[in-house]
Parts: C-alpha cells; sequence; structure tokens
C-alpha cells in the first residue's frame, strides 16, 4: 500500500482531495511539502510588494524552506478538532504550483473557515487563484458544512481582492494592520452559506472530505 493510503489510515486528511477541472488540492505529504518549499523559493510576488502580514518570503535560503517544511509539519502535528489548519497544495497536471490553506478556531461551534493562498509567479493571472479559492469555499460549504468563512487582503493586493469580489464574499469592513512596520489598511470579507449557494460548483469532487470532518468533529451534514 502507497505511503499516503497508510498514512490516511490514520489521518485521514492525506486522503483528502479536491478536484476541479483544472486543478486539484491534496494534503500535502513530504514530497509535496518539499515542492512547495522550492517553489516558494523561487518567488511569489514582485519584491517592492508585499501580500503577506508575515513576511516568509523575505527570509534568505536554505531558511526559507526550512521554515516552509516546519510550518507544514507542524500544521500536521496540531491539528485538533477545534482549531485546525489544512495547507492543502494546488496541483495542475502533476505539478505543484502552489497553496490555498483552510483554517478554523473553534470549530466545532463557529463553523466558520479562514482562507489564505499563494501561487508561484510562474502560475499567477491564469485563473487558478479563482479555481482554487472557488475548490476550498467547497470543501468547506459542501464537504464540511461550514456557516462561514473570512477572508482579507491588503488594500493594494489587487489580485486577491478581485478573486474575493468575483466569487461572491461581502465586504465587512477595513481594519489597520501593520505591515514591514507602517500601518496599512486590511481589507475584511465573509460569505454565508446563502452568498456562496448561488456560486456552487457542480463540476467540484470531494474525496475523503467526510473522514476529515468526522477528524474535526462534525460529520456531513445531510443535504450539504
Ligand atoms: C492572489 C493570488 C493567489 C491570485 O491568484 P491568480 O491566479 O493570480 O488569480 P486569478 O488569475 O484567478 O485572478 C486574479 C484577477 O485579478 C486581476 N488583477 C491582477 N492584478 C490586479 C490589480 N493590481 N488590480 C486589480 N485586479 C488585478 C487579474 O487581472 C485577474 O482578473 P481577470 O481574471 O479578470 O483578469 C496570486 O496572484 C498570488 O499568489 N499572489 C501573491 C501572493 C498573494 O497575494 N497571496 C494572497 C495574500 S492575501
Amino acid at each position: 500500500m502507497e505511503l499516503r493510503q497508510r498514512l490516511a489510515e490514520h489521518l485521514p486528511m492525506f486522503g483528502l482531495e479536491v478536484r476541479t477541472p483544472r486543478l486539484l488540492l491534496r494534503y500535502p505529504d513530504d514530497e509535496d511539502a518539499l515542492a512547495l518549499a522550492e517553489l516558494g523559493a523561487m518567488g511569489v510576488h514582485d519584491p517592492g510588494t508585499q501580500p503577506f502580514s508575515i513576511l516568509w518570503t523575505s527570509v534568505p535560503p536554505p531558511h526559507q524552506q526550512r521554515n516552509t517544511l516546519a510550518f507544514l509539519w507542524d500544521q500536521r502535528s496540531t491539528a485538533q478538532r477545534d482549531d485546525w489548519h489544512l495547507p492543502l497544495v494546488t496541483v495542475v497536471d502533476g505539478e505543484v504550483v502552489g497553496t490555498q490553506g483552510v483554517l478554523a478556531s473553534s470549530w466545532t461551534v463557529l463553523r466558520q473557515v479562514e482562507t489564505g493562498s499563494w501561487l508561484g509567479r510562474a502560475h499567477q493571472g491564469r485563473g487558478l487563484g479563482t479555481e482554487m479559492r472557488a475548490a476550498a469555499l467547497h470543501l468547506a460549504f459542501a464537504g464540511f458544512g461550514a456557516v462561514r468563512a473570512t477572508t482579507g487582503a491588503w488594500h493594494d493586493n489587487g489580485a486577491s481582492l478581485t478573486v474575493t469580489r468575483r466569487l461572491g464574499y461581502r465586504p465587512n469592513g477595513d481594519r489597520l494592520a501593520v505591515r514591514e512596520g507602517e500601518a496599512v489598511v486590511m481589507e475584511g470579507f465573509v460569505m454565508d452559506r446563502a452568498d456562496w449557494e448561488p456560486h456552487r460548483r457542480d463540476d467540484i469532487e470531494l474525496v475523503g472530505a467526510e473522514a476529515v470532518a468526522a477528524l474535526f468533529g462534525t460529520e456531513r451534514p445531510p443535504g450539504s
């Protein structure tokens, strides 16, 4: 039996896949983790811009790659019933091209997820960011029975804001936050289940989502 399958018997996230016509999201094994760490070190954004709150892309090699691996392994060991983070990798034609994270705190009470993502620079601007966020929302709402998804981006992150707005989120205010020592506007968005339903896709396939939902303390609700 393949290592991923053996791991999935104990840690169901290793059996999780979200398949769309254009891409696949899956839980990273060590090969995927290495591919993602190496992709990130090749560049995620113009060095003159800063799309992230945590300045992980400014860390020089080999530390950036180590940090990415440590982050992914940390999520593996700390995913708990109520507080979890699925740092899924985005795969196109067998190649890891980026990551789409889905995370939650106090999940069994709130049923609310947050998302975060990036693509290698060579893979940006071709619609993959929109497709992978749609895939993550499908996993959250249809697979896990989420009632709300939230997201945010700096006011000058045009690509991320465009993806968010086209998928049906509602603006729910902005706030000032520190970015590289300066006060910068972070725009916040929210999507309730009723906002997502009109955007619901019928061409996204979930594999193994029920076992992961059970791990997190929620069975997939009937009809979701
Ligand atoms: C954000 C990100 C994941 C989006 O993925 P993507 O594949 O580039 O996004 P898409 O191609 O699906 O859509 C982006 C849209 O934003 C538009 N866009 C790009 N730059 C823009 C700008 N400065 N202002 C307004 N719109 C912009 C694109 O034209 C595109 O719209 P279109 O399809 O109508 O042409 C990706 O760009 C990325 O990894 N960026 C760096 C990391 C990052 O910002 N992560 C998110 C942190 S909140």
